[in-house]
């Protein structure tokens, strides 16, 4: 069963360890961190944009898999499935289909919408007992079409949307969707300790997991961060052990064209990302 992110988050700030969300493309990727969660008794989020819903035939659809996966494959660690950078209508779409967590990022929006627009948003989650996430201060690059210049979060609006009563808040601290630039200048974990002094152990949110050096992940996690998103590392181990497969010619050899054996590298390479950022975070055989 889908649980909500709230009890997962809340001990993992008591805990100081953060929780991987995984963002899921296809049944394969969802399957995939599912059993690497269950393996390293691991609680786990997944993430599925705007876009990755579209692709996966809309969210009633994604809603059915993942419950059913859970039922079949006999996962008993805590899953919550976890609506990522959501609009607001999409936000109404996914609780309506059954997500147990979704993610309202409001960031593009001035301050006192950005309030108004969660502030209901808080309401109705927490009447059907579903996490909420927020957003203050885009994050930069570019994701599904999403395109955020990596603003810097106003510690002061931080604590203005975390007294919404929201389950998590992601806030922008120099950190970029996909890959960094050579000239990037790292977290800015002077902000961070600003907003996590101002917000009473609120979850905090790290998006742009993939390529953060470990050292600024662990200080991240001793600053609060609870949360941690991980998506670009994925597609990059899978399309490269996809690749690796068929420029060894692979694919033409015996059944090797079948999608369950061409896509079966793939797969293992997401569980063994999966697995090495379930151990930076420290959520291995919290569940
Ligand atoms: P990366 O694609 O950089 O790992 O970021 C993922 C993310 O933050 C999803 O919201």
């Amino acid at each position: 069963m889908l649980v909500s992110a709230k009890k997962m988050l809340n001990d993992a700030v008591a805990g100081h360890y953060a929780v991987g969300q995984f963002n899921i493309n296809n049944l394969e990727w969802a399957k995939a961190i599912l059993l690497t969660a269950e393996e390293m008794k691991s609680p786990v989020i997944l993430g599925v944009s705007e876009g990755a819903g579209k692709y996966m035939c809309g969210y009633k659809t994604i809603v059915g898999m993942v419950n059913g996966m859970i039922a079949e494959l006999g996962i008993t660690v805590p899953v919550a499935l976890h609506l990522d950078h959501g609009s607001y209508e999409h936000a109404y779409k996914c609780i309506e289909a059954g997500f147990s967590s979704v993610m309202f990022d409001g960031s593009k929006y001035p301050i006192d919408e950005n309030i108004a627009k969660t502030k209901e948003l808080v309401a109705v989650c927490e009447e059907k007992g579903i996490s909420i996430e927020a957003e203050v201060g885009a994050i930069g690059g570019e994701e599904d079409g999403v395109v955020g210049s990596g603003e810097v979060a106003d510690p002061a609006e931080c604590k203005m949307i975390a007294e919404l009563g929201v389950t998590m808040l992601a806030a922008g601290i120099g950190n970029i969707h996909g890959k960094y630039p050579a000239n990037w200048q790292g977290l800015r974990f002077d902000v961070l300790e600003k907003i996590s002094a101002d917000v009473d152990n609120m979850p905090l949110v790290l998006h742009g997991g993939t390529g953060i050096p470990e050292e600024m992940i662990k200080r991240a996690i001793s600053l609060g961060v609870a949360k941690i998103n991980v998506n670009t590392e994925c597609q990059l181990t899978f399309a490269a052990a996809t690749r690796a497969y068929i420029e060894a010619g692979k694919d033409l050899e015996g059944k090797g064209f079948d999608p369950r054996k061409l896509l079966a590298p793939g797969t293992e390479a997401i569980k063994a990302t999966v697995r090495e950022k379930m151990t930076l975070f420290g959520s291995v055989g919290k569940a």
